[in-house]
């Protein structure tokens, strides 16, 4: 069975995180999220995953001590949801192909450094695309770079502003997250 670690950020509701763990538990996927990992005590996702009966582990010096954690827990796949730094190199090189995130826009537009939250939803309304969504793909060293693994798109109406755009995006990251998953495990297990 896949083993995976979550990482999740500082202030993330854990949506994403929650929406795999219980696609595990209910056996939709072929895999356990064996371990909850957030660089503070204070992420509020971390309480999610404890109701969850999920493992967490906030890490102090998260750059040093990440790597090391991953191994020891004998992780095969690693999904970033809501973290929204750039992950150590020795990290990314370790878990080249078999590591994940998730953007709420279709990159790669909508993409980079500072582009998160409702600035991602403000610049697709503001650059009138009558279409928007949600992608899945392989973590590297820059922000929102990596291959594209997998995306689902929704419209932007006429009358959405960034709140209603972002729920209805959001709707679709839960859906596509576990399908992309789903897409590595059966490429890679
Ligand atoms: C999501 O919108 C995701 O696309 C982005 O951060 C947000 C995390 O939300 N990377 P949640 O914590 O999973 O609810």
């Amino acid at each position: 069975m896949t083993r995976i670690a979550i990482i999740v950020g500082t202030k993330g509701r854990g949506s994403n995180m929650r929406s795999i763990i219980e696609a595990c538990q209910s056996g939709v996927l072929n895999a356990e999220v064996a371990l909850v990992i957030a660089p503070s005590e204070s992420s509020p996702a971390l309480v999610v995953a404890q109701d969850l009966s999920t493992k967490t582990l906030a890490l102090q010096n998260f750059d040093i001590e990440l790597l090391t954690t991953l191994v020891r827990h004998d992780i095969d796949l690693v999904c970033l949801a809501g973290f929204m730094r750039l992950i150590p190199k020795n990290v990314v090189e370790a878990f080249e192909y078999r590591m994940l995130n998730i953007h709420p826009a279709l990159l790669p537009k909508y993409g980079g450094q500072g582009m998160w939250g409702m600035k991602v939803h403000e610049a697709v309304i503001a650059s009138g695309d009558r279409e928007s969504g949600c992608t899945v793909h392989f973590v590297t060293e820059r922000y929102d770079e990596g291959a594209i693994l997998h995306q689902l798109k929704c419209p932007v109406l006429a009358d959405d502003t960034p709140e209603s755009l972002s729920a209805r995006v959001l709707q679709l990251e839960h859906e596509c997250y576990v399908q992309a998953i789903q897409l590595w495990i059966s490429h890679n297990a």
